[in-house]
């Protein structure tokens, strides 16, 4: 499938997964880390990211999704929250992309009212510029320009999320 030249090559992803995963396994090197990825779209950097993490970790996942009904509201409604007992636990949200950050604040929120040891969050890619919420974010892979991006587990109305690579939608893409 081709639906545009990368914006970020398979090569440079990989290359910065390993990097984050490396500052994540000596940060957490003695702690008791649960990484909770966001589904759907951090699924596919979720995956790489933990194979290279080397401190002892457990996994879970929340499923949100959010609704913006003009550029400055959004409602986000969380479908799934982790089983793992996050009370007194070091956490590690990863995300595919902050946009807004309505999301991530409203998720972060929801993590530390159970009363976590400590709370980072990880995300691949950074739209600094439609920022509406700064949310404090501890690992960023790449700054990306205002464009609607796809690909490595990013989706236009749930298609290309397969594409290995990070790429720019354009409209007239199949
Ligand atoms: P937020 O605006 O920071 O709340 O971002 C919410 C979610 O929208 C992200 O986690 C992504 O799943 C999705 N999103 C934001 N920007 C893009 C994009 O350029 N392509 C695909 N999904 C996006
Ligand atoms: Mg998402």
């Amino acid at each position: 499938m081709f639906i545009g030249t990368p914006l970020i090559t398979e090569e440079q992803i990989q290359r910065k997964v390993k990097e984050l995963a490396q500052k994540i396994s000596n940060d957490y090197a003695q702690k008791d880390l649960i990484v909770i990825g966001i589904l759907k779209g951090s699924f596919m950097f979720f995956s790489d990211l933990i194979r290279y993490i080397k401190s002892p970790l457990k996994i879970d996942f929340i499923i949100a999704s959010s609704y913006v009904k003009d550029s400055s509201s959004g409602e986000v409604k969380i479908h799934y929250f982790p089983r793992e007992e996050i009370q007194g636990k070091d956490i590690l949200l990863v995300d595919d992309i902050i946009d807004t950050g309505i999301s991530l604040q409203y998720i972060r929120e929801k993590i530390l009212e159970q009363n976590p040891a400590s709370l980072k969050i990880c995300v691949l890619l950074d739209k600094k510029e439609r920022r509406i919420i700064e949310v404090p974010i501890d690992y960023i892979g790449f700054s990306v320009p205002n464009k609607f991006i796809v690909g490595y587990g990013l989706d236009y109305q749930e298609r290309f999320r397969n594409i290995p690579y990070i790429t720019i939608f354009k409209k007239e893409a199949k």
